[in-house]
């Protein structure tokens, strides 16, 4: 049986001003009604699973209870008292999984997935290769060279022909290296969602990153409950290493698998993938709120609290709220979070 495991514990910095420490972007209405948390969920209807468990920060737990709610689902929401990146969170599921030993379905809190039932045959197609004890992540056709994700080089076919050896992972590469890779032909982009045991996840995190398992085994034998939350003993996940999975097992792990997946797939990482996935008006803008744009084009106008006016724009993201206002080169977009550095180094 397969437990989803949804990572929701990111900041989210890139999608400032919206996206907050109190509310980042996986707890935000972007792409639909719902918010990217709650499409996360409703995405696996029709799949067979245990509950999910959704794995956050403490101080957004009444936010992700509330959520899980309002959809009539329910989950183990697993508290982190800090933020230590994706291996750890996916370590700590792993731990609170192990007895039975399910397939964990990985999962960011931050995609548009267009295609749900494409999504869910690659799932098929990856589970007896998890079962076989590989660890698979689901591999994305590059169409630029993003420098944001992580890069997987294909390697021989599986003999069951559902998915390839994995012969090189290379998380953020640099743009040159990037732009090698989607030349070449040969490599997919990270999707970010993984599928494995949780005892082969917790064996390969051993091997490559023993003092990240070991505190996080530590912090786990501690736990409290109350009422649906599941608690881990800050003390001790505090010394925990700050590490992604994808730096920490599957740029080394000789066991990774990949299944691609082209299910109109997008991380909401940006304002311009917000921008990419919206649909746009005859000249290429997405305009939310009562704006009005003349002679503007290409841009993302994001408002709702007052009325928004621009003239002769290209390329422009303006997003509004109540206290602050975003004004960026659409190329430049991956920047905002240096502005968000600036504004915690400021406090
Ligand atoms: N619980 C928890 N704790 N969740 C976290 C934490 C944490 O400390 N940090 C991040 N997350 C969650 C985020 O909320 C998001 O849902 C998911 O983990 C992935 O984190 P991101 O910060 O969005 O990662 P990324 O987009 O930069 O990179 C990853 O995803 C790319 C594709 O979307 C990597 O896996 C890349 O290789 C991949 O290409
Ligand atoms: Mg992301």
């Amino acid at each position: 049986m397969i437990t989803p495991v949804i990572m929701a514990g990111g900041t989210g910095s890139r999608l400032w001003p919206l996206s907050r420490s109190l509310y980042p972007k996986q707890f935000l209405a972007l792409t639909s009604l719902n918010t990217m948390l709650q499409e996360t969920i409703n995405r696996l209807e029709g799949v067979a699973t245990n509950s999910p468990m959704v794995i956050c920060n403490e101080e957004h737990r009444f936010v992700v209870a509330e959520q899980l709610r309002t959809i009539d689902k329910s989950a183990s929401i697993i508290l982190e008292p800090v933020g230590r990146n994706t291996a750890p969170a996916v370590a700590i599921a792993a731990e609170a999984a192990k007895d039975d030993d399910p397939l964990l379905l990985v999962l960011a809190a931050d995609h548009v997935i267009q295609d749900a039932g494409v999504f869910r045959e690659a799932l098929n197609n990856a589970i007896p290769l998890a079962q076989a004890g590989k660890l698979v992540t689901f591999g994305i056709v590059p169409n630029k060279a993003h420098t944001g994700y992580g890069y997987i080089q294909r390697g021989d076919s599986m003999a069951d022909g559902n998915g390839y050896v994995v012969e090189q992972f290379v998380e953020k590469p640099d743009a040159d290296t990037a732009a090698g890779y989607v030349n070449s032909g040969k490599f997919y982009w990270n999707s970010g969602m993984f599928l494995f045991k949780a005892s082969r996840y917790l064996e390969e995190l051993t091997r490559c990153r023993g003092d990240i398992a070991q505190v996080c085994t530590k912090a786990m034998a501690n736990t409290t409950k109350d009422q649906d939350f599941i608690r881990l003993d800050a003390q001790v996940f505090a010394q925990c290493p700050d590490e992604s999975i994808d730096y920490a097992v599957m740029e080394h792990t000789k066991d990774a698998v990949v299944v691609p997946l082209d299910a109109g797939w997008n991380d909401i990482g940006s304002w311009s993938s917000l921008w990419e996935v919206n649909a746009k008006d005859e000249k290429g803008n997405v305009s939310i709120g009562d704006n009005m744009l003349h002679d503007t084009s290409n841009c993302l106008v994001h408002g709702g609290e007052r009325l928004i006016a621009a003239v002769g724009l290209d390329d422009v993201v303006v997003i509004d709220t109540k206290d602050a206002l975003l004004v960026a080169d659409k190329g430049r977009v991956q920047d905002v979070k240096k502005i968000v550095e600036q504004l915690k180094a400021d406090k």
